[in-house]
């Protein structure tokens, strides 16, 4: 398994969402540019929440994948309402996981935060049990705080 170069990745995603104040259209090539760069994922997206305390399907790379989850239930919930990024090692052995794809074993999700509200989560899966270190959840965790500098305003 090869080691992300995050300090690139995040260059990557400065430099292809420069100038860009579309939310979707950066949120898109964003969830392209991490699928692309990370080897051993199947699903890399976002979560937006669109009414309260819901997540609602955003741009993605991947598998058809649900397309509400409630603050709370799965990963992903759990990320939106601890507020914390989520590394899972096995997503079977976490209670209440969402299985969107059967051939996903392991998660990172990152919450997405602006002035103190969670307007999304940045999501990634892996077929591969423990598939993320600590060092891939601080990676994305810093993309995370990039992509919360976006145009939002929209
Ligand atoms: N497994 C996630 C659901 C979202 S998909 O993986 C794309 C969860 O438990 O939140």
């Amino acid at each position: 398994m090869q080691t992300t170069n995050y300090d690139l990745l995040l260059e990557q995603a400065r430099a292809i969402t420069a100038g860009e104040p579309d939310l979707i259209a950066n949120l898109s090539n964003i969830s392209a540019l991490v699928y692309d760069a990370l080897d051993d994922v199947n699903w890399v997206g976002f979560y937006l929440t669109r009414e309260p305390e819901t997540l609602v399907l955003g741009p993605f790379q991947g598998k058809v994948a649900c397309l509400r989850i409630a603050f709370g239930r799965g990963v992903c919930g759990a990320a939106a309402a601890t507020r914390e990024t989520q590394r899972i090692e096995d997503v079977h052995a976490f209670a209440d996981h969402i299985a969107c794809d059967a051939a996903s074993n392991s998660e990172v999700v990152v919450p997405l935060i602006i002035n103190n509200e969670v307007v999304g989560v940045f999501d990634l899966d892996s077929p591969s049990i423990a598939r993320f270190s600590e060092a891939d959840a601080e990676g994305l965790t810093r993309i995370g705080r990039f992509i919360e500098q976006l145009n939002w305003s929209q």
